[in-house]
């Protein structure tokens, strides 16, 4: 099945878990801090965002952790109708405001029109690369290379060679992704391909620039064990506390919440020291 249609059929499931799974908000809102740590100035007022593969646009964390201290022009593409449903929806506020955007479009196509140096910032967050085959890359890098002002920067994502596998093509991670999510969708299985940290540096490189960070994700934290007993407290105390659970559940959500922060924080020292190590690879560079 090709990969917008799988998309399109777990984009509700994608959506709801990426906004709710305890986990995942934990380490979006350290994305979010890594993000902020090199957000570019954009001297004309808001900066300017381009995310590749948008899925159903940036977990709300992130924004709301990045748009409490910066304007921002979200644009996002994504070629899964699906998941640009779920975006038009998420962020339907912000598009009214004319603060996002978003469209169906195939990255490997969609930039070619967009003028040089459109944009500050160019994300693509969650392995969106690690779907493309590996000699498409170039020509995209290319393009990002392009629509970037001079000094922006660049924040890519790819699963890692060493996670759960070590082969350069690993044909199983949405079928994995598709179970996480609990919807089943039949013969879910698109090819992911892998990338250690040296063949990100560079692809980089190649299109001129200069990684300054490869930063893991999904070391020890991203194992079900510590990241499924910590969604099943979750759940557990959501439960309780739909039930009317009072003050004490709130208190115990608050210090489940604090203490996944502190697994993410502990899996992001081990990814950063260790990439090859982690199921994820986010790479950030700026343009010369
Ligand atoms: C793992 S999801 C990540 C979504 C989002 N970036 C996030 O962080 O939640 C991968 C996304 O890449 C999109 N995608 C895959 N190939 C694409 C392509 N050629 N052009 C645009 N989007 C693509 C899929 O539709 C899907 O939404």
């Amino acid at each position: 099945m090709d990969v917008a249609k799988v998309y399109d059929k777990v984009s509700e499931a994608y959506s709801e878990f990426y906004n709710n799974d305890i986990y995942s908000i934990e380490e979006d809102r350290l994305i979010a801090q890594l993000l902020m740590s090199r957000m570019p100035t954009a001297p004309d007022g808001a900066i300017r965002i381009a995310d590749l593969g948008c899925g159903a646009g940036w977990p709300r964390v992130i924004w709301d952790e990045i748009s409490a201290s910066h304007a921002l022009h979200y644009d996002g593409c994504d070629i899964s109708d699906g998941m640009i449903e779920q975006a038009n929806e998420a962020y339907a506020p912000e598009m009214t405001a004319g603060h996002a955007a978003f469209r169906q479009a195939d990255i490997r196509t969609a930039l070619s029109n967009v003028p040089a140096s459109s944009y500050d910032l160019v994300v693509s967050l969650h392995g969106v690369f690690s779907h493309l085959r590996h000699e498409e890359l170039p020509p995209i890098m290319a393009e990002i290379q392009r629509i970037l002002r001079p000094g922006g920067t660049c924040v890519l994502g790819f699963y890692s060679r060493f996670a759960d596998c070590r082969a350069p093509e690993h044909p199983r991670v949405l079928d994995h992704e598709c179970r996480q999510l609990g919807t089943a969708v039949d013969d879910a299985t698109v090819t992911s391909i892998t990338y250690t940290a040296d063949e990100v540096r560079q692809l980089f490189a190649e299109a001129g620039m200069t990684v300054d960070t490869i930063q893991g994700f999904g070391v020890e934290g991203g194992d079900p064990d510590i990241h499924g007993k910590l969604v099943e407290r979750q759940n557990a105390l959501d439960a309780r506390d739909e039930q009317g659970g009072g003050r004490a559940v709130r208190e115990a959500q608050r210090a489940l919440r604090n203490e996944a922060r502190e697994i993410v924080e502990a899996d992001a020292q081990l990814g950063r020291k260790n990439p090859e190590r982690a199921h994820e690879i986010m790479a950030f560079a700026r343009r010369k």
